[in-house]
């Protein structure tokens, strides 16, 4: 099934509240939550006590996006503030087996992350043990940047190791999608898609979301 994840990094913090409702009125089950440290990416974006609040104020599943330093650090923090999917970023640690066991045992979903510059071969060993791979389609740290196109060719080829080898992982894409290129990126095999300005900067959300859904219906 595709996935809607919008990506609030472009939304507008004083509403979040009100913004988090349209997306639950509209069905949307996943919600993109970019945290940044100012190291591992040169911006610094929202942190544990926006985490918190978001939690008691939504059932939608919190995916989220760690673009941090040694994110082992913080693993069993993410847990205790009830984020669903923790996706941290291969090129951050050297622990990647230790996070997926810990994250793991936890019962809660463990993604791992590649940068644009990062060959898929690297995280193909890991597959076998996560429950999502997240694929950068612009440099992390921002948004509302232009899609490289590349990734597609890594897309479709983490797409065929999952198929081939029978895997549970979901393959989610982040960076530069809007209703022009989404149908590329499902082609290519994501099934769970992060949408940040192109939802987050019109005004009617609700319009813009159905239009990803019409797409989204061609696709299984
Ligand atoms: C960038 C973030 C993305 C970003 C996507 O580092 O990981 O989630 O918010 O935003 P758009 O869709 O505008 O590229
Ligand atoms: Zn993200």
């Amino acid at each position: 099934m595709i996935k809607l994840s919008p990506s609030i990094l472009s939304a507008d913090f004083v509403k979040l509240g009100e913004e988090i409702k349209i997306l639950e009125k509209e069905g949307i089950k996943y919600i993109h939550i970019d945290v940044m440290d100012g190291m591992f990416v040169p911006n610094i974006s929202i942190g544990m006590p926006v985490i918190k609040s978001i939690r008691q104020n939504t059932n939608m599943v919190l995916d989220s996006h760690f673009m941090i330093e040694k994110p082992e650090r913080y693993i069993d923090k993410f847990i205790e503030l009830g984020c669903d999917i923790i996706n941290f970023h291969f090129e951050a640690t050297d622990k990647h087996m230790e996070i997926i066991n810990k994250v793991k045992n936890s019962n809660k979903k463990v993604g791992m992350t590649i940068k644009p510059n990062t060959s898929y071969e690297e995280i193909l060993p890991y597959l076998q043990y996560l429950d999502l791979v997240l694929v950068m389609s612009v440099e992390p740290g921002f948004g509302g940047q232009k899609f490289i196109e590349d990734s597609l060719i890594k897309i479709s080829a983490i797409r065929d190791y999952i198929n081939k080898n029978d895997l549970k992982c979901e393959l989610e894409v982040d960076g530069g999608i809007k209703l022009d290129n989404v149908e590329k990126v499902l082609e290519a095999g994501a099934n769970v898609i992060v949408v940040g300005s192109d939802i987050f900067e019109k005004e009617d959300k609700a319009t813009i979301i159905n239009k990803y859904n019409e797409i989204f219906k061609n696709f299984r």
